[in-house]
């Protein structure tokens, strides 16, 4: 359906070339991410944008140094998974910008009227829905749908949050109750032509009932 195909063009980037990131299409495609649903309209995301390549390699090196280290105390099969994913966490190494997201904390009251009920089972089950990080994760679709639309790819990460805490150090950036949720690089894809992977068969994934 021709009018979809604006979500068919985001596919994973994971190769850039070195042009960098107009400042005027870089803050539509900010302000497009703004504009996702969040429960209650709390927005709680906020965008680090790296446009520094040293850095954002100094980062890529951060994550590469976490993953030899935990490589040392890991068991044999945990270790050769960290090594196997190494490049998948460090590939924004190369692009011209780097967009890490942040998350806030959400207030959630039923939580708390759950918990005073002595509900506690389906109180920890709302918690698992985490209604933050879907605010940050609709962010994250819409900020990524925005830049393939403009002819720039990303790629959603969370590879790296393992490393999250070095990060944060790094950047220097601290706000109240947020935490480093998830990053993607942004810049122009060096290959045209990305074939993204095999989706389920749609009938394995939904249940009609009409
Ligand atoms: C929450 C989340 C985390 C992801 N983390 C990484 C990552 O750390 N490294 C990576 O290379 N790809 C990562 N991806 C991209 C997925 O591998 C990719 O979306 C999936 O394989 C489907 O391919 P497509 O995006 O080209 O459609 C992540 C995607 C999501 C939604």
């Amino acid at each position: 359906m021709k009018e979809l195909d604006f979500i068919y063009k985001r596919k994973s980037v994971r190769k850039f070339t070195d042009e960098k990131v107009h400042r005027e299409e870089l803050m539509e495609i900010i302000k497009a991410a703004t504009h996702a649903p969040s429960g209650k309209n709390q927005q709680n995301w906020h965008f680090v944008i790296l446009n520094n390549k040293e850095k954002i390699q100094e980062i890529a090196k951060l994550v590469e140094d976490k993953t030899h280290q935990l490589v040392k105390t890991a068991d044999d099969e945990i270790a050769k998974d960290l090594m196997k994913f190494l490049r998948y966490h460090t590939l924004f190494k190369d692009a011209p910008t780097l967009i890490l997201i942040f998350a806030g904390p959400y207030k959630l009251s039923a939580y708390n009227a759950l918990i005073s009920a002595g509900k506690v089972e389906e109180a920890d089950r709302l918690l698992e829905t985490s209604t933050a990080i879907q605010n940050v994760a609709a962010a994250m679709e819409n900020l990524q749908l925005a830049a393939a639309a403009l002819g720039y790819g990303t790629c959603w990460m969370t590879g790296p949050n393992f490393a999250a805490k070095e990060i944060e150090g790094f950047l220097n950036f601290s706000k109240d109750g947020y935490h480093l949720a998830a990053m993607t690089p942004l810049g122009r894809p060096l290959d045209q032509e990305i074939i993204s992977p095999q989706r389920k068969d749609i009938n394995e994934v939904i249940t009609i009932i009409d």
